[in-house]
């Protein structure tokens, strides 16, 4: 059985919901997510209209949030209480925090292992030869999926962060010294079993914080405040690892697990209200053509210094050519 979740509840209405993002759109041909904007298109693409796994039809985010969460504290805490509800009823297992498709575990770690090494070796070169103690925090850890296939290999210390017990429960287990996941420079050290709306990690510890399918259950306004308070958690130099779904354009609601995919330029906006600087990002490959797109944001407190080799570049390194 197929569970509805972030992955492949809106699969399941795709269809429909690319017809009515066509219908909601007609008069806005959709644009490449990479194309030239300026930051006044960034912040009017809060101002896009989104639609619900129904089908219901919103005129822009904040018409959305209004409804959904209001100014009102009661109806807050049940946007929370449903989204964590709805995990609660799901299996600890791959294919419950994959929604269904399990098959998507492999690209999925492929794709994160490519993109977390040109991290490790451009961000911290000294990590290669062991002389750095790697630490990081996987945000929304379900099971522990990603740090028993792939974080826990490259890190000396992965804390998980899951408000929903039974999945946490079993990312011990399989994180467990006696399941052989770990050794004595590689181990998971803290499992904390709160939503991420109420975490403020300890101030200069992590080297990566790793945030992947979970922050569509925050709002937009708990979604800036966590990652402010999470800056302080990072070493100096350290970087967030976003990696989500995206919507083609304004955002899709969930109106089951209560949670929201964003636009890659909804996420931009927010990026920029949190403070945080694009270091790099890359589309994930080879994942069931029916999901959603998914990208990987490499995020910075700082300006990046590093300026990645454009073509430009390139062509200015070639020896001149007299004529
Ligand atoms: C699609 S699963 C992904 C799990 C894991 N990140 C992975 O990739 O295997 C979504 C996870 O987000 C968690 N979640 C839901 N609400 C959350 C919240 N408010 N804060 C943190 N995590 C949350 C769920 O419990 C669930 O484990």
């Amino acid at each position: 059985m197929q569970h509805h979740s972030i992955l492949c509840s809106q699969l399941l209405s795709k269809d429909f919901i690319f017809a009515a993002v066509r219908r909601c759109f007609a008069k806005e041909p959709f644009k490449a997510p990479n194309s030239r904007r300026n930051r006044t298109e960034t912040r009017v693409s809060m101002e896009k209209g989104g639609l619900d796994s129904a089908g219901r039809e919103f005129k822009n985010a904040e018409e959305m949030w209004r409804e959904q969460v209001g100014d009102d504290h009661s109806k807050k805490t049940e946007w929370y209480r449903q989204g964590v509800g709805y995990w609660e009823g799901v299996e600890a297992s791959t294919n419950g925090v994959l929604g269904g498709y399990a098959q998507v575990n492999e690209p999925d770690i492929m794709g994160s292992e490519a993109f977390l090494k040109q991290l490790l070796s451009e961000r911290f070169p000294d990590s290669a030869n062991g002389q750095r103690h790697l630490v990081v925090l996987d945000c929304g850890s379900g099971i522990g999926r990603v740090s028993k296939n792939l974080l826990i290999r490259y890190f000396n210390e992965v804390d998980l962060l899951e408000p929903v017990s039974h999945f946490l429960e079993t990312a011990r287990e399989s994180l467990a010294p006696e399941n052989h996941m770990v050794s004595e420079t590689h181990k998971a050290t803290n499992f904390f079993c709160v939503p991420l709306q109420e975490f403020t990690p300890e101030a200069g510890r992590y080297d990566i914080i790793w945030v992947q399918w979970c922050i569509g259950h925050l709002t937009d306004e708990d979604f800036v405040s966590f990652f402010k308070r999470a800056k302080v958690g990072l070493k100096p130099g350290g970087l967030f690892v976003l990696k989500e779904n995206i919507a083609r354009s304004g955002f899709v609601l969930d109106t089951e697990d209560r949670s929201v995919t964003r636009s890659d330029l909804y996420f931009k906006e927010l990026f920029r209200q949190c403070g945080l600087h694009l270091y790099i990002s890359k589309d994930q490959k080879g994942l069931p053509e029916e999901l959603f797109a998914v990208k990987m944001y490499a995020l910075t407190t700082e300006l990046p210094k590093k300026v990645h080799r454009t073509r430009s570049k390139v062509q200015a390194n070639r020896p001149g050519v007299i004529k």
